[in-house]
């Protein structure tokens, strides 16, 4: 039986955290499992299926909804689905459908690596998701395959293809490489210039399958504007200075105005042909934006997390199936938005230890 107490119709107030940020977005890894084996995030000998969280230990669709439900009487207004493949979980269009009958959640949206996407971009507009953010590191169909163990580029960039022309809002997510991508960043802002689809550059980080991770392939966002700025002109999105045709307010500098769109600082790229289109850089190393972030996760076995490199944890999944009332589960959410630390020190830690604080598996935690 589920009783509850009063403090059940506080919102908002209930989700500030001790650094006065309002905690509003959820991010749930619906599953591990993934039809890809990208280099920085699984073991490079592979995965064997034992390594993956078994079906009963994952959250139930059930258990997720009324975990969310909860979230969002609190006031959280925004859900992204991530994983491993959130595609790959079984019955994951009923889930969303019944996501999008919640009130109070306004935005759902979906990460995910385009593997499945041209056959369910469809059924994901029927469901309701209009924002999708598709990982992809290489338009190279060889290179696609040395980066995620899978001969796949066509069919993710049909996948691609098909959620443009139903008027998804795509965002291609890059991890920037060096070595590895790094000959392709202006193919990816041309291709963010020539099509209605954001670019965005993330800085490759130590965590994941952290054999993959080094520091002679870390680009920073720093770099990839410089890189990227030498092929048109660049301003901060949201910022004219009169009369002046655009160029980048120094390398790494948040230009006044620059869109903060979540983590990413996005500029609107003009290239000399005339075309211009949106690209953004997300800095979780060299720029943290943990004074902005917003976020909690819900890992695939049911543990809610503060932060990404932080690996303190609340076991939900246990007060679920302990017959936990829903106002436990609301006072676990409120006490993890309080044990919300400041910031990460991704970059110090490297520096000195060359450790970092987060030894989840990313396809757990969800990025
Ligand atoms: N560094 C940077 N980005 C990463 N992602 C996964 N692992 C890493 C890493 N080590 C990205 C994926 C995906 C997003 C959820 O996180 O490419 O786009
Ligand atoms: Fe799968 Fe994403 Fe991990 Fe690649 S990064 S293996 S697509 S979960």
């Amino acid at each position: 039986m589920q009783t509850d107490k009063p403090g059940q119709g506080k919102t908002q107030e209930q989700l500030v955290d001790q650094y006065s940020r309002t905690i509003s977005y959820l991010r749930l890894s619906i599953t591990d499992r993934c039809n890809l084996r990208c280099l920085y995030c699984m073991p490079p000998k592979g995965i064997d299926s034992s390594s993956f969280v078994k079906c009963l230990d994952l959250l139930s669709y059930e258990e997720l909804l009324r975990v969310v439900t909860i979230a969002v009487g609190m006031g959280m207004n925004k859900l992204r689905l991530t994983g491993g493949e959130p595609l790959v979980r079984n019955g994951v269009m009923g889930f969303i459908s019944s996501l999008a009958r919640l009130k109070g959640l306004e935005d759902v949206r979906l990460t995910t690596n385009g593997v499945l996407l041209h056959e369910k971009a469809a059924e994901l507009y029927g469901a309701g998701i209009r924002n999708l953010n598709i990982s992809l590191d290489s338009m190279k169909p060889q290179r696609f395959q040395e980066i995620t163990g899978a001969d796949m580029f066509d069919q993710v960039w049909q996948g691609i293809q098909t959620a443009c022309d139903l008027g998804f809002n795509v965002k291609l997510n890059v991890v920037a490489m060096r070595g590895i991508n790094d000959d392709e960043f202006a193919d990816f802002a041309r291709l963010a210039a020539h099509r209605a689809i954001q670019v965005r550059f993330i800085e490759f980080m130590p965590i994941g399958n952290k054999e993959s991770w080094d520091k002679s392939r870390f680009i920073s966002a720093n770099e990839l504007m410089g890189m990227i700025s030498t092929l048109g002109t660049m301003e901060p999105e949201g910022y004219r200075r009169p009369g002046v045709a655009g160029t980048m307010d120094g390398a790494g500098a948040t230009a006044p105005g620059s869109q903060m769109e979540g983590p990413a600082r996005v500029y609107r790229l003009t290239l000399p042909d005339g075309q211009s289109g949106r690209v953004g850089f997300i800095s979780p190393i060299s720029h943290h934006f943990c004074d902005k972030c917003n976020r909690l996760r819900l890992t695939s076995e049911g543990r809610l997390r503060a932060c990404l490199l932080h690996d303190n944890e609340t076991d939900l999944k246990a007060m679920l199936r302990q017959g936990g009332t829903d106002y436990d589960i609301r006072t676990a959410i409120q006490q993890t938005i309080l044990s919300k630390p400041k910031g990460h020190t991704l970059q110090d830690d490297l520096a000195t230890s060359g450790q970092v604080n987060c030894h989840g598996r990313m396809s757990r935690i969800g990025g």
